[in-house]
């Protein structure tokens, strides 16, 4: 209990205070084939003493050869203490909703592990009806256990709630590098219920408080409270490369032209935006925008949003999560309070809501794997058949949103691919809840377009050259062969475009090399 002393503080509830343990006294409390319901967003706000504990107690259990494995649901991505050491350890049967661990990607593309990947917002329902079985146990990283019992949450909220709600049984992990400042910033809201039994979500504007600061512990479940000073991951962004750049640029300029028309108010509409680096970039180069007064209703916050917020560019942000890379941590962290009025962290199931996205008007913008001429997007599958990550909140947020963008560098893997194909090898996204798609090349606005239209924008706006004219072989081919003609194909071909054009691909690479 090497952090006991720093963060004993802590625990000022006397009841919760006698139940301090170590991660490993905690972990042997957990049994083989338990539903355990983890805290955890984006890198943030996850437990880590006692899943590394689990993960060191499921290796010898199985070096012993005994069976020992858990389903773990979580909010969405956590970080190498706990997604990376469960997996490595074997450990995981299942994993739901959302992942991006090297390992764990492994394991569940070789179908050694299965994979639920679902709209983040659909998932605290799903488990609270029951659909998933019994929760048996809640893990949730909180900052500090206050004398009454209420908990000030950590980084991330994500389903937590939801967990402590349906979990027969609780463990508190308290991480004293969290700092205390988190307290005011969240909003838990208590108010939703399962339908029929549901009113509207009384929400109108990003920065609105419609709830409490509070987790709400049911003590009487709590069966350990364990002291960590394992700090978040944090995430690594690479500076803006030249592609994520001009990406950034098409996007401004299409506010710009938008705002021109009328179509969007001078300060745009809330913000939604996704993760990675080109979302990143995106965030930065509103920086440099004319665009004042902006709001943000999203997911995660990143460097670029607190960036944003700093400057005064942006007014407020509503997220379910922080995710800073290390810098933004140190820097930001600890004077977080002082966006105490700026920044509110719901449950997803409120950050992603799609009524409120639609209330509000939303500017979802998201990366992709690859698009399809006609405007259907994959953001989850490699070469249709390998996970990448899952699909995250962009769903939520895509159909739901006013514009709904999607972006990515027009190639990938070293120009190798192209990530404009005939027809996308896994479908997240139909082309009725894509409005836009951008790559370095350009941006395809594809409203108000029937798909022929659409396939014309998007090969010659979005199409890296040294595709394009495959591109545009294979829809005049299709357009004079394809039996129906509102979108044409040519099933075979089309299906056979990413084995074919990975190996052109290589052989154009080797040509440049
Ligand atoms: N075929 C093969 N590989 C591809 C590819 C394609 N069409 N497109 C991308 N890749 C590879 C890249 O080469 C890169 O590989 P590497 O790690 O070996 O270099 C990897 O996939 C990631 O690509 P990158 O361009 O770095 O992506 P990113 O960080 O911008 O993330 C997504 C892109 C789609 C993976 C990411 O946005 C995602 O997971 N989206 C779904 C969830 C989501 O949208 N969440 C936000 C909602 S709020």
């Amino acid at each position: 209990m090497a952090s006991s002393e720093a963060s004993s503080g802590r625990v000022l509830n006397s009841v919760l205070a006698q139940l301090v343990m170590s991660g490993e006294e905690a972990a042997a409390l957990i049994q083989p084939g338990s539903q355990i319901g983890m805290s955890g967003f984006t890198g943030s706000g996850y437990p880590k003493a006692v899943p590394m504990a689990l993960a060191r107690r499921v290796a010898e259990a199985h070096l012993r050869g005994e069976k020992f494995k858990v389903n773990v649901f979580t909010g969405a991505s956590t970080g190498p203490e706990l997604d990376g050491m469960l997996a490595r350890a074997g450990a995981m049967q299942l994993r739901m909703p959302y992942q991006s661990d090297p390992t764990t990607r492994k394991l569940i593309n070789a179908g050694e592990m299965q994979y639920i990947d679902m709209h983040l917002s659909h998932v605290a329902q799903l488990v609270e009806y029951g659909f998933m079985g019994k929760l048996d146990l809640a893990i949730i990283e909180v900052t500090a256990i206050l004398e009454d019992g209420r908990v000030i949450p950590s980084t991330s909220l994500g389903n937590n709630q939801s967990w402590l709600d349906c979990a027969d049984k609780v463990i508190l992990e308290v991480n004293s590098t969290q700092p205390l400042e988190l307290e005011g910033l969240h909003d838990i809201y208590y108010g939703l219920g399962l339908p029929p039994f549901r009113d509207p979500i009384p929400l109108t504007s990003p920065n609105q408080r419609i709830g409490e600061p509070h987790l709400r512990i049911p003590i009487e479940k709590v069966i350990a409270v364990v002291h960590t000073d394992v700090p978040d991951r944090a995430t690594e962004f690479k500076a803006p490369d030249e592609n994520s750049k001009r990406i950034a640029a098409h996007i401004l300029d299409f506010f710009a032209w938008e705002v021109k028309k009328g179509r969007l108010p001078s300060s745009l509409l809330p913000l939604q935006s996704g993760v990675g680096n080109i979302a990143n970039a995106v965030l930065y180069g509103l920086e440099e925008g004319p665009f004042q007064d902006l709001t943000a209703y999203t997911e995660v916050i990143q460097d670029g949003l607190m960036n944003l917020l700093h400057s005064g560019k942006m007014l407020c942000a509503s997220a379910t999560s922080f995710s800073l890379s290390r810098e933004g941590v140190k820097e930001i962290m600890p004077h977080i309070g002082e966006y105490r009025d700026r920044i509110v962290l719901r449950e997803q199931e409120i950050s992603n809501h799609p009524g409120i996205i639609r209330r509000l008007g939303v500017i979802a913008m998201n990366g992709m794997i690859e698009a399809d001429i006609y405007g259907n997007v994959n953001s989850t599958h490699i070469m249709g058949s390998s996970i990448m990550n899952g699909i995250g909140g962009s769903g939520d947020f895509a159909r739901n949103g006013f514009v709904s963008i999607f972006m990515a560098p027009s190639t990938a893997q070293g120009g190798t691919i192209s990530t404009i194909v005939p027809m996308v090898s896994h479908v997240d996204h139909t082309e009725h809840d894509v409005s836009v798609v951008v790559t370095e090349q350009g941006l395809a606005d594809l409203r108000g377009l029937s798909p022929t239209q659409r396939a014309k924008v998007v090969i010659e706006t979005c199409s890296h050259p040294d595709y394009r004219p495959a591109l545009r072989d294979y829809f005049s081919r299709a357009t004079k062969i394809s039996m129906g003609k509102h979108t044409p194909h040519m099933l075979t071909e089309s299906l056979s475009w990413h084995s074919r054009y990975l190996r052109c691909g290589q052989m154009l690479q080797q040509d440049r090399d």
